[in-house]
C-alpha cells in the first residue's frame, strides 16, 4: 500500500486502496457531496440501515448543513495532520472519510462514506451516562490508546458485493488508524438483520461482544444491536 498521499492539486490527503481496487481512494468530505450522498442515502436499501434519523425525509440542505460540520472537523484534522507530519502524528482525528471512483478522465466520483471517528456511544440510551462517556472520550489526547473510535461506512448499491467497502475499512485502519492516530480500540454497532454489515466488519476482524435485544425503535420496530469490537494487536494481520 502506498500509504498517505497527497493531491498535488487542491492540497487534499487521500488514501488509495490497494489492487485490484487502486481506482479508488479515500479523502476527505467535499461540500460537493450533498447532492450525490442524498442520492444514495435515500435509497431504501441504504436509507434502512444508516438510523433512525435517516429514515426521515433526508435532502440536500440537511446534507449541506451536516457536510459543512463534518468538513470543519475534517479540516482541523487535515491541518493537525501537516502540523505533526514530521512525527508521523499523533492526530486526534481522521480527516478521511469519503469513498470515490477516480475515472480514467481523472474525474471522481462520490461513492459512500467511510470513517473512523471518536466513538458517541449511540447504544447507550441514558443520556446522562452517554454525554459523560462522550466527554471522557473526546477529553483524551491523542495517540492516547484507550481512546474508541467508531467505525461507520455506507456504500452506493451500484458498487456493493464486490468486497470495496470491506478493504475500505481495512485500509483506513491499517494506513491511517494505526500510523496516524495510534488506534488500539474500535468499536461498532449493526442492526440484526443485516449480516453484509456483520461481515463487514467480521472480516476486518471485528467481534461481537454484546447482543442488545430489541434495543432501538426503527420505523416503529425495535431491532437487535451487535455491539462489536476490535483490539488491535501489536502486530495488525489486516
Ligand atoms: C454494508 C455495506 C457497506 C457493505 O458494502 P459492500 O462493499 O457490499 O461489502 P463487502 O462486499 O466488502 O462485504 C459484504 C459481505 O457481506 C456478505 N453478505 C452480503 N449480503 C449478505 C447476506 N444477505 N447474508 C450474508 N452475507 C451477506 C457478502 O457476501 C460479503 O461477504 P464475503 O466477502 O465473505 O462474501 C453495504 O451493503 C451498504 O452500504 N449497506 C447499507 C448501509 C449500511 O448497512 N451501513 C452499515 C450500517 S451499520
Amino acid at each position: 500500500m502506498a500509504g498517505l498521499e497527497y493531491n498535488s492539486t487542491t492540497g487534499e490527503p487521500f488514501l488509495r486502496l490497494p489492487a485490484p481496487f487502486t481506482n479508488f481512494i479515500i479523502t476527505p468530505p467535499r461540500l460537493s457531496d450533498a447532492a450525490p450522498s442524498v442520492e444514495i442515502m435515500t435509497q431504501p436499501s441504504v436509507a434502512k440501515w444508516m438510523g433512525p434519523s435517516i429514515l426521515l425525509e433526508y435532502n440536500v440542505d440537511k446534507a449541506t448543513a451536516w457536510l459543512t460540520k463534518l468538513k470543519a472537523e475534517t479540516d482541523a484534522a487535515t491541518e493537525e495532520l501537516r502540523a505533526t507530519a514530521q512525527t508521523r502524528g499523533p492526530v486526534s482525528a481522521c480527516p478521511l472519510r469519503h469513498l470515490r471512483e477516480v475515472q480514467t478522465d481523472g474525474t471522481e466520483i462520490f461513492l459512500g462514506d467511510v470513517g473512523i471517528w471518536r466513538s458517541s456511544w449511540p447504544e447507550v440510551l441514558d443520556a446522562e451516562e452517554r454525554a459523560r462517556l462522550v466527554t471522557e472520550n473526546n477529553a483524551r489526547p491523542a495517540g492516547d490508546p484507550e481512546i474508541a473510535w467508531h467505525v461507520s461506512y455506507y456504500l452506493a448499491p451500484s458498487h456493493q458485493g464486490r468486497g470495496l467497502t470491506t478493504v475500505a475499512v481495512k485500509t483506513l485502519i491499517k494506513e491511517f488508524g494505526i500510523p496516524w492516530m495510534r488506534t488500539k480500540y474500535l468499536r461498532s454497532g449493526v442492526f440484526q438483520g443485516n449480516p453484509a454489515s456483520l461481515r463487514v466488519l467480521q472480516k476486518c476482524g471485528f467481534e461481537i461482544v454484546d447482543t442488545l435485544v430489541n434495543h432501538v425503535e426503527i420505523g416503529g420496530e425495535k431491532t437487535t444491536v451487535y455491539l462489536v469490537e476490535l483490539r488491535v494487536p501489536d502486530s495488525m494481520p489486516l
